[in-house]
């Protein structure tokens, strides 16, 4: 531990280009491969979507082209990550079983980051982590359905699949989804990059099903996935909302290689896989030099020591994937009944009649009959007289236990007796 970026040789820029061998590697095992394996891979691919993303933002919003020359270099090597993470998938793991894998990330990242947090930002992941363990379970559910696989054979012993918060009671009026944002002032350097990363991988969750609904090969798949999509659009509202909105692109640079940074090194620390663990290393030799780079850019726009803005440069604590399912358990059995009213989290119970909640529920849900996230468990329910789950024990929820009937009433219509 004790790793510090800035202390770190920078490799030159210029030497850190691929060439097309390097930038496509030989695939993880599909069979043999650790499930967290892909679900680093997918965390890894996330990052590199943002660092993309962002650099196009300030790309088009900056007037100097010494500062957008930099830019589309590291961008170029952001890419060539991107790609190389990105077919570590092997050819014969499908898009509905790399879901799962997406999901995964979602429910055991989010409570790593709960656990490691408290206050506003834990809230913020307990909420959102009971929506993501639903969308597995639902997922598996259509797996189970078309394909006859068994999502535990993807997750491994790691995460349980059983419902969460129902997916049909996630639809929420868009303005209930906008948090109170973090003030970097105060807020500790893992709160920064937690805050960042959990919204960097729902993001791609995101951009993943709007580019995949249409693909799915039946009706009821591209409908699941344009629901669970909406979803993640409030997942990467709520999140987003919580970034310091205040920080200028220059520090914005700096914070964004400072997090890949942290995340390589993590992603290099936790690895089991040889090969891939290797690919880790050298992205993070590659991220060093884009954050020496970036902090010069920084200090040279604005005139001040990249220490105000990351004062020692030190890793927290890194990312460990491990699992989560006791942690899980409590935060459903405790949490499942919340909604969002504003900025905050309420019961169900507490939200008033006339409220945006109820309003936004009667349009989208109107007929649950053609909510897909219920039709794939009723779908399943009457081929084989019980849906998908793998359980070490009883779903901690009493009205969530039944495995013949769908619950589409918990966390969505008030008065319904709980625990
Ligand atoms: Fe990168
Ligand atoms: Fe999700
Ligand atoms: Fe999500
Ligand atoms: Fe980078």
């Amino acid at each position: 531990m004790n790793f510090n970026p800035f202390k770190e040789k920078c490799e030159n820029l210029d030497s850190l280009f691929m060439d097309w061998e390097k930038m496509y590697p030989r695939p993880y095992d599909k069979c043999d491969a650790d499930p967290y394996t892909r679900v680093r891979c997918i965390l890894a691919n996330g990052a590199e979507f943002e660092a993309v993303r962002f650099s196009h933002a300030f790309h088009r919003s900056c007037s100097d082209n010494d500062v957008r020359r930099f830019l589309a270099v590291t961008r170029r090597q952001e890419q060539q990550q991107q790609k190389r993470i990105a077919c570590l998938k092997p050819l014969n793991e499908t898009v509905l079983e790399t879901t799962i894998g997406y999901e995964q990330l979602a429910v055991d990242l989010t409570a790593i980051f709960a656990r490691r947090h408290q206050g506003y930002l834990k809230q913020a992941f307990d909420f959102a982590l009971l929506e993501d363990f639903d969308h597995l379970y639902r997922y598996a559910n259509l797996l189970e359905l078309d394909t006859g696989i068994h999502a535990e054979t993807l997750v491994g012993d790691y995460t349980e699949i059983t419902p969460g918060r129902p997916t049909v009671s996630e639809h929420r009026y868009p303005a209930d989804d906008v948090r109170r944002f973090c003030d970097n002032s105060v807020a500790t350097p893992l709160e920064k990059l937690d805050a960042a990363i959990i919204t960097a991988a729902e993001q791609q969750t995101m951009n993943y099903y709007m580019n995949q609904a249409q693909f799915y090969t039946n009706d009821l798949g591209r409908q699941l996935y344009s629901e669970i999509g909406m979803i993640e659009e409030q997942h990467v509202t709520h999140y987003g909302s919580l970034l310091d909105p205040r920080m200028t692109f220059a520090e914005n640079l700096l914070m964004h290689e400072y997090t890949e940074c942290y995340l390589y090194y993590s992603l290099y620390s936790d690895e089991t896989d040889p090969h891939v663990k290797k690919i880790w290393e050298q992205h993070l030799v590659c991220e060093i030099a884009h954050l020496h780079k970036a902090a010069e850019l920084f200090e040279n726009i604005e005139k001040r020591d990249r220490s105000e803005v990351i004062k020692d440069g030190t890793f927290p604590e890194i990312i460990m994937f491990r699992s989560q399912k006791d942690y899980i358990r409590d935060v459903l059995k405790e949490t499942v009944t919340l909604t969002s009213d504003r900025e905050d989290y309420t019961e169900i119970n507490s939200v008033p009649d006339d409220s945006d909640f109820f309003y936004y529920q009667k349009q989208v849900n109107n007929t649950i009959g053609d909510v897909a996230s219920h039709k794939v468990i009723a779908a399943i329910q009457e081929k084989l007289g019980r849906d998908y789950r793998s359980e070490i024990a009883p779903n901690p929820v009493n009205v969530l236990c039944d495995r013949e009937k769908d619950n589409t009433t918990l966390g969505r219509v008030k008065e319904q007796i709980y625990a």
